[in-house]
């Protein structure tokens, strides 16, 4: 199979097991990190179901078609190229998509997109080790994948899963990131362990994978994600952003290492 991206240095998929803990959260600050960071980068949200993307990286406009090759141009939020279906779907109507639809939605977003030269890919998927996971898997030759976990059983256990689907897929995991941490208390700097801190670093060990960094429980990441700036470009110095840039940068350097 011909690959479908071959001006794109490293793709890097973002992925959990379980819905809900923070992957589009995560994609969209990796994201701004590595730009921060020099780098161009590419952000597609591979969530065909409830894509996300267009309102945590803030995008109110529909993306242009180019005349010649109807191809998708991406649009650029945060030092970003962002490209999400959410940009052209109707907020009141889910999609639903079936098998040979969805291939097609991520033949879509990979083909039909002018990605152009970008150093990193990231993706942001849909819950779960279904068919987006698989097709993309298929479709184009993944860098790696970074697993997002909170620190609750219930979702270490899903989180095993997830590493499980992209090692017998042959996808490298580039690492762990554990969410929702702990809460840090703005008046008392207090470092609040709402959930079981540590169990991500923890499986991390056992499994021996990376683990990328710690992100605590900030009201002012939601603020971010609700109206399109992701904490990292809002409050750079902020716990939350530190992290998630600590994330990239070990993201990259394993990347790097790996060569071209
Ligand atoms: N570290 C954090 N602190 C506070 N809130 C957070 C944090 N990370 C994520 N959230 C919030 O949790 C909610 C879910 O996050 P997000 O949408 O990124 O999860 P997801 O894993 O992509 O979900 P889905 O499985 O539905 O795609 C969002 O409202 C987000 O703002
Ligand atoms: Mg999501």
């Amino acid at each position: 199979m011909a690959e479908l991206l071959p001006d794109v240095r490293f793709k890097v998929a973002v992925a959990s097991a379980k819905g809900g803990v923070g992957k589009s959260t995560v994609t969209a600050n990796l994201a701004v990190a590595l730009a921060r960071l020099g780098h161009a980068v590419g952000l597609m949200d591979a969530d065909i179901y409830g894509p996300s993307q267009q309102i945590m990286m803030g995008i109110d406009e529909k993306p242009y078609v180019d005349k010649h090759d109807h191809r998708l141009l991406p649009i650029q939020r945060h030092g970003v190229w962002v490209a999400t279906l959410g940009a052209l779907m109707d907020p009141e109507r889910p999609a639903v998509w079936r098998g040979p639809m969805l291939m097609k939605a991520v033949d879509q977003l990979l083909a039909g997109v002018r990605w152009g030269r970008l150093d990193f890919l990231l993706v942001d998927l849909p819950p779960g080790t279904g068919d987006v996971q698989l097709s993309l898997t298929q479709r184009t030759a993944l860098s790696g994948a970074v697993i997002v976990t909170t620190p609750q059983e219930v979702a270490l256990i899903d989180a095993r899963k997830g590493i499980a689907m992209f090692q017998r897929a042959g996808v490298s995991v580039l690492g762990i990131i554990e969410n929702m941490s702990y809460y840090l208390c703005p008046g008392c700097g207090r470092q609040e362990e709402i959930f079981k801190r540590g169990g991500g670093r923890d499986m991390a060990e056992r499994l021996g994978v990376p683990f990328l960094a710690e992100v605590p429980i900030d009201p002012a990441v939601v603020t971010g994600g609700d109206s399109g700036r992701p904490i990292v470009s809002l409050a750079p110095e902020s716990a939350a952003a530190r992290a998630y840039t600590e994330a990239a940068e070990a993201v990259r350097r394993t990347l790097d290492a790996r060569g071209p």
